[in-house]
């Protein structure tokens, strides 16, 4: 079969990942392959925020503040996922869909854009020997969360993808048939 469908075929999350992470170098070639992503009107509706080493700490604070604002009641338990949250990988990147009035280009057109870029992120980090994982949660949605990253009104979260290298052998992948997802009509 060919190399690149066997590839593709097998892309794999994975929820734990380890240093190294891909380079600065590495990234800029992942990102290249994000921003192909099929593009209606080619807006350019994504931006990218990488979040690594020290400023994963920042982000877990800014993860337990925004909970508690969700939550004021959220236990230890809770408020200690969400500052550790960020810690599950050396990398992060924070996809982010920017939308903007279009007479043809509705913001879900948008939205699926940015979520090509970040699946576009992933095929490009396995393609490199490293792996990822598209990550979201209620902090995801959470317009302070949103705020404290910086973004604009029209901007949004489509995800963070976590970065870095597979601890051990990749999870078993799905037993899915295409035959039993598709129809001809
Ligand atoms: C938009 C989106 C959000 C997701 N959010 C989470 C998440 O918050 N936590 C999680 O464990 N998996 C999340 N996932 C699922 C993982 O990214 C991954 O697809 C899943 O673990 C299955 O692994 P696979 O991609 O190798 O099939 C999300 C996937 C998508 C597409």
């Amino acid at each position: 079969m060919n190399d690149v469908l066997r590839f593709l075929q097998q892309r794999n999350s994975s929820p734990k990942l380890t240093a190294p992470a891909p380079s600065d170098r590495e990234l800029q070639e992942m990102l290249a392959v994000a921003m192909r992503a099929p593009d209606h009107a080619r807006l350019r509706p994504w931006r990218f925020i990488t979040i690594a080493g020290d400023r994963r700490e920042a982000l877990g604070a800014l993860l337990e503040d925004a909970l508690l604002k969700r939550n004021p009641a959220a236990d230890d338990n809770a408020r200690q996922k969400a500052v550790n949250a960020p810690r599950r990988a050396p990398l992060l990147v924070a996809v982010v869909a920017r939308l903007r009035e279009h007479p043809k280009v509705p913001p879900i057109e948008q939205q699926l854009s940015a979520g090509c870029a970040a699946y576009g992120l992933l095929l490009a980090a396995e393609t490199l020997g490293y792996a990822g994982i598209w990550r979201t949660g209620d902090a995801c949605f959470d317009r302070n969360v949103m705020d404290g990253l910086g973004l604009s009104a029209d901007e949004e979260l489509v995800g963070f993808v976590y970065l870095g290298t597979r601890p051990g052998d990749p999870k078993p992948l799905p037993d899915l048939s295409p035959e039993d997802f598709v129809s001809a009509w």
